[in-house]
Order: structure tokens, then C-alpha cells, then sequence
């Protein structure tokens, strides 16, 4: 069981399943001393009143830039913060400049305009080794339009491109999409490791497999449903979203999400569950508001109240949830089960987390946890540092989950530009 993950992990990245992968840790370090790297990072990390709350982000790139230290090169440290399209203080990378000098052990100098006309001398006068950090990308509007100049500016400046974004690279932006089309390029190893996580999550885990889905909106949920039916052993539906299947199966006892537009997928996820034998897990009772009389007052419901707003799922779930879970060997978990930022709506959340903390210490369950919230949620109940693997990915996890093609994956195909191979 341990030893699934542990060898997987050591596997040499030719094994990588995205074909034509350049490889950044097999090109010879005479290919990289005095190169310019161009890194796409992704320090788009939480910020609040100028305090960084979570440098995840920031260490996940860190064995990447090691590496590229250790070889010699040039790094030029390119990412996003925020969704601004137009410089300002508050999104400005000059903030995490003190942070990412600490992580990595060494001095940063700063680009304060990924276009200033200097930029190139500074880092062609710069040392083998060194980390210069560029400003902001979205600063420019060019970043978000994949304007094909600007990622040819932005690649001008080095000689090999690495992506270590996984969690941009949902997006078709210069940085992820354009500057590889220019450059010899790389994925980035953590990047690698996201990847193959989830490949081998499909392809290579052990049964039983077990999914838990949560989360509030249906509608970025239905495709990687439609794909988990496919994939997996069983699946554990929680959060808000199960509101559309208990709808679906005609219960009229809470107040529910209108299924809508979405009858037809939630029928066809369903169907498709049966059909493939992977067993569908929903709640059973539920962690409620309900009104009485004009006032409101939490309370565990099944199904006899018609006015209860549902926000987590009650004791029985917890219970019926934690028994299919115990029973599994491998759990990919992308979702909260209830409203975990709010007591008493965390304790669904809460006791699932623990029980697979507890299991996977214990070397009984492997775990795998994506999407913002979920990891949020995970270092909220301490469980985080216990879990087989936790992506710092949102967006990108649930695109790459549900099978969907990756910008930022696509732009890296063409194995001749592979330096040292
Ligand atoms: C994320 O936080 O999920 C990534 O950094 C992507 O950010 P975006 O949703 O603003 O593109």
C-alpha cells in the first residue's frame, strides 16, 4: 500500500504520461550552467492586509529552483497574483520578495515591469545561480489575451522555458500557452509529480478507489462526475451539490437547488454509475436550519421537515460516509461535505478529514487532496500534513480531473526541443 505511492514517486519522469514531456531533471547540468531560465511559477498565494497567510505555492516550486541553482543557471521567476489587469500595491509580487528569499535560501532581485527595457541587461549581467523575480504579469492585459508579442518578449529574455504552474495551467495565457511556443521548454517537477498523481490515481491505484465530491456548484462539478463514474469503485457525493441529486430522486422534503438545466446530466451520472458499477454514496440526514414560526434554529434532519435548509451532513452520514471509507484502500477527496467554514457546519467535514488523516498515518489509506477549498479545509483541522498528497491546484486540478485538456500541458509536446536529449 505505502509502497504504491513511495515507487511511484521514485519512478524516473520518463514514465511521465504526458508524451513528449522535455525532462527537466535528466538535462545534463553543462546544458543549463549560465542558461536563462524563464520559470513560470505560480505564486498567486493568499494575501491579507500585506500578510501572506499560506506559502504553499511557494515551496512547491522550491525543488525546481534548487535544482536549476545547483546546475547554475540564470532563473527569472515570472508569475500572477490576484486578477488585477493593471498595476496596483496590493498585487504587486514586490510583497512576497522577503518570503521567497527565505524559502530559498538566497538574495532576489527584483524586475519591477516584466517589460522594462532594462530587464534583459539585468539579467544577462546577473550571476549563475541567481533568482530574479519579475513584476506581476496581469499588470499587463497582454498576459490574460495570450498575446503572442508580449510572450515573445517575455521569452527574448531566456534560453529554456520551465512550467511549475500546474494550477495556472487551465489557462490559455502568454505565460502558460505563449512563451513555450517560442522557447526549449520543461515541465517543472512538482508540476510532474500533480500530474502523475492524479494519472495514477486513474490508472495505477489499488480498489477499492474511492472519490468524495463536495463543493457548492453543480455546474463545475457535472463533467468530472460524468468521468469519476468511469473511474472509480465508489463515489461519495456531499456539499451543496447533492441537492441536485436528492432533487432528482423526486425528495421534496428540504429546500433544494432548482435541478434546472441539470436534470439531464445529474440522470446521466446516475445511469452511468450503475452501468459501470460504481456505487453512488449520499447523505442520509442532514445538519439544517429550520424555521419554526418565523424563527430560526439549527437542527439534524432526515427528510420529514419540508423547510430545512440543508448546510453539512449529520451524524449518520459521518458514520455511513467513514464506513466506506475504512473499507477503501485509495481516497481522492475535491470538495468540502458542508459549510466548513462555519460551526456547527464544519463537524461533516471535520470528522471525514480526520478519519482519513488518522487512516492514512496508520499506512491503511492513501489520500489525495485537490481543489482550493478542500486543502483549506484540510489545514483547518489539522490534517493537512498527514495526507499522502495535497494539490496546491483549484481550477487545474478539477480540469485535469475531469479530463479535460490542459493549456499548459498541450503547449509542451514536441520532444526535438528537448535540450541534452
Ligand atoms: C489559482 O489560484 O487557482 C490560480 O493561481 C489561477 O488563478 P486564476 O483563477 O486567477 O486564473
Amino acid at each position: 500500500m505505502v509502497g504504491y505511492m513511495t515507487s511511484l514517486a521514485e519512478q524516473p519522469a520518463s514514465c511521465f504520461s504526458v508524451a513528449s514531456t522535455v525532462n527537466l531533471q535528466t538535462i545534463s547540468t553543462n546544458h543549463l550552467k549560465n542558461k536563462r531560465v524563464i520559470v513560470r511559477v505560480d505564486f498567486n498565494v493568499p494575501i491579507e492586509n500585506g500578510v501572506i497567510q499560506d506559502n504553499s505555492r511557494i515551496k512547491n516550486a522550491f525543488p525546481t529552483i534548487k535544482l536549476l541553482r545547483e546546475a547554475g543557471a540564470k532563473i527569472i521567476l515570472i508569475s500572477h497574483l490576484g486578477k488585477t489587469t493593471a498595476p496596483c500595491a496590493e498585487q504587486s509580487l514586490r510583497i512576497l520578495i522577503d518570503e521567497v528569499a527565505r524559502e530559498y535560501g538566497s538574495n532576489v532581485a527584483f524586475i519591477d515591469d516584466c517589460l522594462a527595457e532594462n530587464a534583459a541587461s539585468i539579467i544577462n549581467n546577473s550571476n549563475a545561480g541567481d533568482i530574479i523575480l519579475m513584476e506581476n504579469l496581469r499588470f499587463h492585459p497582454e498576459e490574460e489575451k495570450c498575446d503572442m508579442k508580449f510572450a515573445k518578449r517575455l521569452a527574448s529574455l531566456a534560453d529554456l522555458y520551465v512550467n511549475e504552474a500546474f494550477s495556472v495551467s487551465h489557462r490559455k495565457h502568454a505565460s502558460i500557452w505563449g512563451i513555450p511556443q517560442f522557447l526549449v521548454s520543461a515541465f517543472g517537477i512538482s508540476f510532474k509529480r500533480e500530474v502523475r498523481t492524479i494519472d495514477d490515481f486513474y490508472n495505477k491505484a489499488p480498489s477499492p478507489k474511492i472519490c468524495i465530491i463536495g463543493g457548492a456548484k453543480l455546474s463545475t462539478k457535472i463533467k468530472l462526475l460524468k468521468n469519476l463514474v468511469k473511474k472509480v469503485d465508489k463515489l461519495i457525493i456531499g456539499g451543496k451539490i447533492v441537492e441536485a441529486f436528492l432533487a432528482f430522486q423526486g425528495n421534496s422534503s428540504f429546500k433544494l437547488v432548482d435541478l434546472g438545466e441539470f436534470k439531464e446530466d445529474v440522470a446521466e451520472i446516475i445511469a452511468n454509475a450503475r452501468q459501470r458499477g460504481c456505487e453512488l454514496i449520499m447523505p442520509i440526514d442532514f445538519s439544517a436550519m429550520i424555521c419554526e414560526n418565523g424563527v430560526f434554529h439549527h437542527a439534524i434532519v432526515s427528510s420529514e421537515s419540508d423547510v430545512a435548509t440543508i448546510f453539512d451532513i449529520g451524524p449518520a452520514s459521518i458514520e455511513l460516509f467513514k464506513r466506506h471509507i475504512e473499507k477503501s484502500k485509495i481516497v481522492l477527496w475535491n470538495g468540502p461535505v458542508g459549510l466548513f467554514e462555519k460551526a456547527p457546519f464544519d463537524r461533516g467535514t471535520a470528522a471525514i478529514a480526520q478519519l482519513v488523516a488518522k487512516l492514512t498515518r496508520e499506512r491503511k489509506l492513501l489520500s489525495i487532496i485537490g481543489g482550493g477549498d478542500t486543502g483549506f479545509a484540510m489545514n483547518k483541522f489539522n490534517a493537512a500534513q498527514d495526507m499522502t498528497y495535497v494539490s496546491t491546484a483549484g481550477g487545474a486540478f478539477l480540469s485535469y480531473l475531469e479530463g479535460s485538456e490542459l493549456p499548459g500541458i498541450a503547449a509542451i509536446p514536441d520532444p526535438k526541443k528537448t535540450p541534452g536529449r
